[in-house]
């Protein structure tokens, strides 16, 4: 019975070291709070990167041109591929005007961070009604803007 143990122990251990070293170490980006790779959204969906293209192909496009689109796209926030950038990146909000919607560098000081995670000053959080991008979601478009916002 002991040796039944001790054995079921080592195969929990092999297999909690498997998993970190297919998480790749580091500093922990890109894990959610549950240790997993982000951007899999329990869908299997594949990673979201902190590179504009992914989070362009991965959140805006599916969760957010349903609204953001065309002339009459909210607050003139055009959020489909070839307009989302130079709208995002050092633009002022309509909202809070005091506030760019991304301010390469300084995810808190970004507007869009504060509709994503529902404490902007003004108007509801998005994606409007739901359901909300995941901490993780979120945390990787932080992460691209900390690293400069760039377009890549
Ligand atoms: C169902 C429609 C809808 C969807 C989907 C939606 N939005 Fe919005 N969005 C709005 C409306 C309406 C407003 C203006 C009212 C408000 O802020 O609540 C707005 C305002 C905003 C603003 C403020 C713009 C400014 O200049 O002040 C940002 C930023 C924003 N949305 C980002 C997003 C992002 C990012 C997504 C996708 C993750 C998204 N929205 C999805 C309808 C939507």
């Amino acid at each position: 019975m002991d040796s039944r143990h001790s054995g079921r122990k080592l195969a929990a251990a092999a297999m909690l070291g498997a998993l970190l070293t297919a998480c790749g170490g580091g500093s922990g980006d890109g894990l959610d709070s549950n240790g997993r790779p982000v951007g899999e959204g329990g869908s299997g969906g594949g990673g979201l990167t902190p590179t504009f293209a992914s989070i362009q192909a991965q959140v805006l496009t599916p969760r957010c041109t349903t609204c953001h689109a065309g002339a009459a796209a909210p607050v003139g926030l055009r959020l489909d591929a070839g307009s989302s950038y130079a709208l995002l990146v050092g633009v002022p909000s309509g909202e809070v005007s005091s506030l760019q919607r991304v301010a390469p560098g300084r995810p808190d000081d970004s507007y869009l961070i504060h509709k994503l995670e529902g404490r902007a000053a003004v108007g509801s959080r998005m994606p409007l009604g739901g359901p909300f991008l995941d901490a993780a979601t979120i945390a990787v478009i932080r992460d691209w803007i900390a690293r400069g916002a760039p377009n890549n």
